[in-house]
């Protein structure tokens, strides 16, 4: 058995050494992340009505939702089985009388960015947490000032707070040096008002869910998979539609790690967005000879859907870099669990991006397992981990940083005696009752989302 207890921000595990934890059971997940802030940000810019069906209810889409009401948009109280939407129409957002709060999410700040620098004469002022006011917003503001946007911030316009004086744009060819979903999200965006062509071309393929869902609204959209290119025309309106949210894989992630190192473990997860855009984890997982198979495969929405069993089995070490990474981008955490158990020394390169994420997590991950006993090396761009070592359980530290505390609960699970996260409660950020589900499944039962 493992116990777990929850008390004010801390979650601790016990596992006594003699007994056996097998998962087993049935995992409904919440509703994609990045597809939740899209839907609410696409319906509060369309004319008429959106319907979005299974939003994740997590923190970070509920700071999307409060800022584009401030916005104007009406939104009908936010719960998985449907909320509407009543937009205002691209260009027409109404100016706020506060700041625009932003929470832990970078999705909201970098995308909604390019809707407010494109509001002709509207004042805007934005801000975050602690973590996303250290987090980088160069990498939007540059590209949007070069279409014109009016834009200013703290250390030469790189960190929030900021504030926006909106106008009309130009349209830019813009080459992205990072493979980041929310820089090439934030051009579109803001490339719908502006007249002409507004392209953005990647280093490397990142998800492409707002490419999906602007053509799905109405958007004149080119894309081009071998230039890694987009290209929106504006000035373009979206018109309200229906948007069906599948389950997050980066939330599937976890249970998937769990039935592969848990011994004797079974576990089907359901209805998981394997858009693949978003299937690094189910390659790397390949590459590692886990026990997988998707199953009832079906397009639900415009956007590919599974369900995937997992067996526990003997991970093999594997190598990630290059492509696969912005494929993986949230999962490497929780990978990096997963090479701790596996047979031989796993590398994991071409991932700095991991140090500007809600945490450092490559630094977090590195030095937590290594208080487990785990055999983790820290790369400027990666991690070195030697699978094998058996984990104890300790006092751990999550930054609160939501995946890096759910990556570790993982851990915990095949970790002897005691193990205590310290910021535990971060995991609602993107999975509202992850420790609900990790109590059930551990129980053996069948768990909702
Ligand atoms: C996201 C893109 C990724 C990802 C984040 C969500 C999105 O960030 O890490 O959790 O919804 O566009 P980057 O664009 O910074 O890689």
């Amino acid at each position: 058995m493992v116990q777990i207890t929850e008390r004010e921000q801390h979650v601790t595990l016990h596992r006594s050494a003699s007994e056996d934890v097998a998962l087993t059971g049935t995992i409904q997940i919440p509703g994609d992340k990045s597809i939740s802030h899209r839907a609410l940000m696409l319906g509060a810019i369309a004319t008429g009505e959106t319907t979005i069906r299974g939003l994740l209810l997590g923190e970070d889409p509920r700071s999307t939702a409060a800022c584009f009401q401030a916005c104007g948009a009406n939104i009908s109280p936010l719960n998985e089985d449907q909320v509407r939407i009543q937009g205002m129409g691209t260009g027409q957002l109404t100016e706020p009388e506060h700041v625009l709060n932003a929470g832990n999410s970078g999705t909201t700040m970098r995308l909604m960015l390019g809707i407010l620098a494109s509001q002709p004469e509207k004042f805007f002022t934005v801000t975050g947490d602690r973590s996303l006011r250290a987090r980088p917003m160069d990498r939007v503001i540059k590209p949007l000032q070069s279409m014109g946007a009016q834009i200013w911030g703290r250390q030469g316009d790189r960190l929030a707070p900021l504030a926006i004086r909106g106008k009309r744009l130009q349209p830019i060819q813009y080459h992205s040096p990072v493979a980041s979903a929310q820089v090439k999200s934030c051009i579109l965006l803001a490339g719908l008002t502006a007249e002409g062509k507004t392209t953005v071309i990647e280093p490397a393929i990142s998800r492409d869910h707002s490419e999906r869902m602007l053509q799905a609204f109405g958007a004149s959209l080119e894309v081009d998979p071998q230039q890694r290119s987009v290209t929106v025309t504006g000035p373009a309106d979206l018109q309200g539609q229906t948007v069906v949210v599948p389950g997050d894989i980066s939330s599937a992630a976890f249970w998937l790690i769990a039935g592969a190192i848990v011994p004797n473990s079974e576990l089907v997860v359901k209805n998981v967005g394997v858009n693949p855009t978003r299937t690094g984890i189910l390659d790397a997982l390949q590459q590692m000879e886990a026990d997988m198979q998707l199953e009832n495969q079906r397009t639900v929405a415009g956007e590919p859907v599974a369900d995937i069993r997992i067996r526990a089995s003997q991970l093999q070490a594997t190598q990630i870099a290059g492509d696969i990474v912005p494929r993986a981008i949230d999962e490497i955490p929780i990978l990096a669990v997963a090479a701790v158990f596996a047979k031989g020394t796993t590398i994991i390169r071409d991932a700095a991006e991991l140090r500007v994420k809600e945490s450092d997590r490559l630094t977090a991950m590195a030095q937590q397992l290594n208080r487990m006993g785990a055999q983790v090396t820290e790369l400027p761009d990666g991690l070195e981990i030697t699978g094998g070592t058996p984990l104890q359980g300790t006092q751990l530290e999550s930054y609160d940083d939501h995946r890096v505390a759910m990556s570790l609960a993982i851990a915990a699970l095949n970790a002897a005696g005691t193990t205590t996260i310290g910021g535990a409660r971060a995991a609602s950020i993107s999975y509202p009752h992850f420790l609900q589900t990790l109590q059930t499944i551990v129980a053996g039962g069948n768990s909702q989302s």
